[in-house]
């Protein structure tokens, strides 16, 4: 598991009230760093997440530490509710884009929908926030969780943030905690990493993984005949093959 020393707050009640207002005060900087423009991955990673999540069934997705909103434009406005911890970050997110939903996040409610997206905000939760987060989700999320960031303990620092990238099998060991199987997985490359000869011995690839949560799939299978207005959702994914 992941050490939380770079983190030295005790009680988890701490830990809520750091995060909440280290995001606060941060403003857009480490949402999107200076000079990094708004794609340091390379690459439009809205086409792919659009594609991605085209092969899975959904009516709802909540992408979960939206930031500013960058990614909205992936999803159809009427499916997607951007939330954030950083109040400023959810403002400009609904000024630059009316037609999309954004709200605050707190620890406490996560709106049910059918996908959760957390596309580089793990990362920055230490294990005993994230098993918290997991678990509310399992709750919230009905079908699929989709991780996306960069993976490997390597780029573990303290710092500010502090940062606790983790293994996919880190990642695998939580999720199930909570009720999550991993169903797929795919790496992109991350060109603002590959391009810089200091991250030469580190994973420089975007990791994307998806779960499916296995509780409502079990319950789905207990199903023997749903009643009309019981929707059984099947979880193909061969249909992601190879995007
Ligand atoms: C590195 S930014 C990524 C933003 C966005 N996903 C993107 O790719 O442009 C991380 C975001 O996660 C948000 N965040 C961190 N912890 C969170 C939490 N527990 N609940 C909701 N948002 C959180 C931060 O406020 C920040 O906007």
């Amino acid at each position: 598991m992941c050490p939380v020393e770079h983190l030295p707050l005790k009680h988890l009640a701490d830990k809520r009230r750091f995060y909440k207002n280290y995001w606060k005060n941060d403003e857009l900087r480490n949402i999107r760093p200076d000079g990094l423009g708004e794609f340091p991955e390379g690459w439009d990673v809205r086409a792919y997440l659009k594609e991605l999540t085209a092969r899975l069934p959904h009516d709802s997705l909540v992408d979960f530490g939206c930031g500013y909103g960058r990614l909205c434009r992936a999803f159809a406005p009427q499916k997607y509710l951007g939330i954030d911890l950083n109040p400023g970050a959810v403002k400009t997110a609904a000024e630059r884009f009316p037609t999309y939903s954004f709200q605050e996040a707190d620890f406490d409610h996560y709106p049910p929908a059918d996908i959760y997206l957390a596309y580089t905000v793990f990362l920055h939760l230490d294990d005993e926030v994230l098993a918290e987060v997991l678990t509310r989700m399992a709750d919230s999320c009905r079908k699929y969780l989709i991780i996306a960031e960069i993976l490997g303990r390597e780029w573990r620092r303290p710092g500010t943030p502090p940062v606790f990238n983790r293994d996919q099998r880190d990642y695998v060991s939580l999720a199930s905690a909570a009720g999550f199987r991993l169903a797929w997985e795919d790496a992109r490359p991350y060109q603002h990493y590959q391009s810089n000869p200091r991250f030469a011995d580190k994973n420089t690839d975007l990791n994307v993984l998806v779960f499916e949560n296995q509780r409502i799939r079990s319950n789905r299978d207990q199903l023997k005949s749903p009643a009309p207005n019981q929707r059984a959702f099947v979880v193909d994914t061969r249909a992601l093959g190879n995007l």
